[in-house]
């Protein structure tokens, strides 16, 4: 069956991107990674979306995290797109975003990572990409997946939470509770870490 289960090794594809060829394994190298899949360029949700992940990419790189979005549009759309994201964040409308966009033209890589929408559908009746998110760990193996359908935009505010939990919970012998953020609820965090058997906050 296509797709990814949580602790799956990424697949070490190889892609055309707005920044080149790349090999995902080398792309990642020893960072996180995040992998996240849009449905068409040029259509408003999309763009909103793009908009938010350029502006929070200085938050993405602090936390060692590389970034990389794919959808089923040519590398050539992409880079006119960008143009638009970069309007719409009120910067100058250049083709470069700081994190290259995947051209998945003929689909393969999304139908080999499950990443296709049934119920949306491109002008010739093929599924367009749903709203994906992987996360992958330094080891390469997958951390948490978020699957939206097409029609319901992202929280990358969500997306940043969850890298939080997910680094200090790879470090710590530690569960996070309902909407915790870093630096608050750190006494619900105690208590989450005495549930899970650690009595001492040494961190
Ligand atoms: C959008 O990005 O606006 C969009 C894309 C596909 C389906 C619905 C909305």
């Amino acid at each position: 069956m296509p797709g990814l289960l949580l602790g799956d090794e990424a697949p070490n594809f190889e892609a055309d991107t707005t920044q080149g060829r790349i090999r995902f394994h080398d792309f990642l190298g020893d960072s996180w990674g995040i992998l996240f899949s849009h449905p068409r360029d040029f259509t408003p949700v999309c763009t909103t979306e793009l908009g938010r992940a350029a502006k929070l990419a200085p938050e993405f790189r602090k936390r060692n995290v590389k970034m990389i979005a794919l959808s089923i549009d040519t590398v050539s759309d992409h880079l006119a797109w960008s143009k638009d994201i970069n309007a719409y964040n009120g910067d100058e409308p250049t083709e470069k975003l700081p994190f290259p966009v995947i051209a998945d033209a003929k689909r393969d890589l999304s139908i080999q990572l499950g990443m296709l929408d049934p119920d949306e559908r491109d002008k010739e009746g093929l599924p367009l990409t749903a709203r994906v998110v992987f996360i992958f760990g330094p080891d390469k193996k997958l951390k948490l997946s978020i699957l939206y359908p097409a029609t319901t935009g992202r929280n990358f505010d969500e997306i940043l939470r969850v890298v939080d939990s997910l680094q200090l919970t790879a470090k710590s012998k530690v569960a996070t509770p309902v909407d915790w953020k870093v630096n608050i609820y750190r006494a619900t965090t105690q208590c989450c870490r005495a549930a899970l058997g650690v009595e001492k906050d040494s961190s």
